[in-house]
């Protein structure tokens, strides 16, 4: 059987919080992987850590968004940690883009769309002019002349992104819960898979609370 694979969101500067979570998602029913964002990978001894890691699948959500040669800098700044996906935004730029691919070695580079807490009022705000549907295809299409190796989207662009990108997809803003936080553009595991995810970034339906049961509740979830 294949597993579903989920990268569990660590957003958290608590090392004792982070082997919890590590602890409680050896889970025979679904794959785990865990990705550090900026909080846990600016943290006192967040470094430390996860080059103490060993034997787990590991994602630096780094999100670097600069000109390439201070892209490209940074990602041979962090290669001893040995990630396996690593985070650029795409709106960095098609020869940042490159620069950071020609890098990044083993590490599988993944290219960041807009972001899920964002929606269609959100970018007039910042100034585009397309809609988050057009702009994330627009965006997929520079990820795929860059060769990068996985694109990160919310679970309602992911067909549209499949049509022009051929790598893996890694979609957050995954609920199961009544809860949305801060995210706009919201789907569920089960949808998202359907779709054609092959990660779905998960944190606070997880992480908050009993890890145990929040599992259990996905894996009841994805069965029904
Ligand atoms: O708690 P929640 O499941 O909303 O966490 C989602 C995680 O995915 C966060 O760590 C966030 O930084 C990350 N992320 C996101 N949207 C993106 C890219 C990354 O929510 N477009």
């Amino acid at each position: 059987m294949i597993k579903n694979k989920v990268f569990v969101a660590c957003d958290t500067t608590d090392i004792r919080k982070i082997k919890e979570i590590i602890k409680e998602t050896q889970n025979t029913k679904l794959f785990f992987g865990y990705k550090f964002g900026l909080e846990f990978l600016n943290s006192k001894n967040g470094r430390k850590y996860i080059k103490s890691l060993k034997n787990q699948t590991t994602f630096g959500d780094y999100k670097f968004s600069d000109i390439p040669n201070t892209c490209s800098s940074a990602i041979r700044a962090v290669s001893d940690l040995n990630f396996n996906y690593l985070t650029v935004h795409i709106s960095s730029g098609l020869d940042a883009l490159r620069a950071a691919k020609k890098v990044s070695k083993t590490t599988k580079l993944i290219g960041v769309t807009i972001l899920t807490s964002l929606n269609n009022k959100s970018l007039k705000e910042i100034g585009y002019n397309k809609d988050v549907k057009k702009l994330v295809l627009h965006q997929a299409r520079l990820a795929n002349k860059a060769k990068l190796d996985a694109i990160v989207c919310s679970g309602q662009e992911i067909k549209i992104v499949k049509r022009v990108f051929k790598g893996e997809i890694i979609t957050p803003g995954i609920r199961f819960s009544s809860r949305n936080d801060d995210q706009k553009r919201i789907l569920t595991p089960k949808k998202a898979y359907e779709n054609g995810a092959d990660w779905c970034v998960i944190g606070r339906n997880i992480t908050k609370g009993n890890i145990k049961k929040n599992i259990q509740s996905l894996i009841n979830h994805l069965n029904q």
